[in-house]
């Protein structure tokens, strides 16, 4: 097992002279004059760990099972590398091999894959310098967002995947069922009998744990959800996937300005963390992916993001003098070329928009006094659109009894939901960030499926 202290990331720090051992994944290997060169990877690092074999030193059958993507440990003497970019490297004295790779058949040669082929070899692609840097920085992300909300006396509450509620009420769903699909149960009517599925009802897998966060938010005043959230709607588009995660804070005693400025400041703590932390990681997208993404960051995490609302949006839009694709007039909803408008071009920021029309949001926002739009709010980024949605929830028990019947939700299935409002309602607010979302965002990769490590999209579930 490798301890702490023995990573590849640790080796670069010991000093010249010191035997160590170090264990990996071999990316490739070269042969000048008797010598060999290997690099050396265990994911610790960006940077691999150059291993130099003399002349001799190492049995011919173990050098020609030192192919790319072998598994080798190697044990030897730090020495100074004459290598540029690199303090030391390992002289090896002995290696061990422990799984060969034939080199005909790896699929990860040197040459530059397209990442529609990684995705295919989701196995293997973790190996890769892209993807390496992918699940290292999503890794810093989980920790940053965990540590932003601990930091502030969140809890972190863990809500059901799956469940009987449809939180966004928008009926993309995937059901959970033990039914015989060859021989459903039916009731006298002919529909299917629910009764005797596994839970007595329909149930689906989760598309937000916000109604439940909202529970723990009335007990524990700050909480956070962090998990996996499902979502059938058949769009192939790159920022869509079937199966996401989702960060949701939910807190009490907290009006939509509140949420707003906790929105802003949440983004800017983890673009600072990953920005801190994963510099070698973030150099090779903005080299090797899209060469704003450093410059973007930085300017993000310091300065104020812009706030309009859903009515200013629409002014601007329409006088921007384009031809819009969807057609742009007070009640719709923003599309893709919309929000990177704003973000963009008119704002080259993120764009906080808020108070949308009530007919295009969710039942559980807080209807405004004007009775036509509702404290939602949207944090759009440059390239990436939506990155948040959120609102202050309606607190009022007749209010949001009133909206879940215009709605035409499944009132019965709400109860524990109106009830919250019956016992100790409070104003509360909250969002969600899709960590793909931001993982595009921090990295520039142009397709969400190259930023979870086995992407569920229609079609496609391998792995
Ligand atoms: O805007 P959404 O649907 O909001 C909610 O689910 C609320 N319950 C959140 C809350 O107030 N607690 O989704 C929130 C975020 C989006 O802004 C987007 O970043 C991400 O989740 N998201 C997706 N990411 C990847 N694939 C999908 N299909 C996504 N749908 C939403
Ligand atoms: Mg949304």
């Amino acid at each position: 097992m490798i301890r702490s202290g023995e990573y590849i990331r640790d080796l670069f720090q010991r000093p010249v002279g010191e035997s160590v051992t170090a264990r990996g994944w071999v990316k490739t290997r070269r042969d000048s004059k008797g010598i060999h060169f290997v690099q050396l990877n265990d994911g610790s690092c960006f940077q691999d760990l150059q291993v130099v074999i003399e002349a001799g030193v190492i049995p011919d059958d173990t050098l020609t099972a030192i192919t790319t993507g072998a598994c080798i440990a190697v044990a030897g003497e730090l020495v100074e590398s004459p290598a540029s970019g690199q303090a030391v490297e390992l002289k090896a004295s002995s290696i061990t091999i422990y799984g060969m790779s034939d080199p005909a058949t790896y699929p990860l040669q040197k040459k530059g894959h397209t990442m529609e082929f990684l995705r295919e070899k989701a196995h293997l692609r973790p190996r890769s310098n892209t993807f390496g840097a992918v699940f290292r920085v999503r890794n810093a992300l989980s920790y940053a967002i965990h540590t932003f909300f601990q930091e502030r006396g969140f809890l972190y509450v863990h809500t059901p995947v799956i469940t009987a509620s449809d939180c966004e009420g928008a009926g993309a769903m995937f059901g959970v069922t033990t039914l015989d699909m060859m021989n459903l149960p039916r009731t006298e009517e002919g529909a299917i009998d629910y009764g005797q599925d596994f839970f007595g009802k329909p149930a689906y897998l989760t598309v937000s744990g916000q109604l439940e966060g909202e529970i723990f938010a009335l007990a524990f005043s700050n909480i956070y959800t962090f998990g996996p959230t499902f979502r059938a709607e058949n769009s192939n588009t790159p920022r869509h996937l079937a199966e996401f995660w989702m960060i949701e804070p939910e807190m009490a005693f907290c009006d939509l300005d509140d949420n707003r400025a906790l929105a802003e400041e949440f983004l800017k703590y983890i673009i600072q963390y990953v920005l801190d932390r994963c510099a070698p990681d973030l150099e090779f997208f903005n080299k090797r992916i899209d060469n704003t993404v450093l410059q973007t960051l930085e300017h993000v995490a310091s300065a104020p993001f812009e706030h309009i609302t859903y009515t200013d949006a629409i002014s601007i839009l329409k006088d921007s003098g384009r031809n819009w694709e969807f057609p742009v007039y007070w009640g719709a909803d923003l599309q893709s070329e919309h929000e990177r408008y704003l973000t963009e071009e008119k704002f080259q920021r993120p764009v906080v928009v808020t108070d949308y029309p009530k007919q295009i949001k969710a039942f559980y926002m807080r209807d405004n006094d004007d009775g036509r739009t509702v404290r939602a709010m949207d944090v759009l980024a440059p390239r990436i659109g939506e990155i948040i949605g959120g609102s202050q929830r309606e607190e009022r028990y007749d209010v949001l009894l009133e909206k879940i019947r215009a709605q035409r939700l499944p009132e019965e299935a709400y109860w524990w939901y109106l009830e919250l409002r019956k016992y100790g309602s409070a104003p509360h607010s909250g969002f969600g960030l899709g960590l793909e979302r931001m993982l595009m965002y921090l990295t520039g990769m142009k397709n969400i499926r190259d930023v979870i490590p086995f992407p569920r999209t229609p079609g496609s579930a391998e792995f």
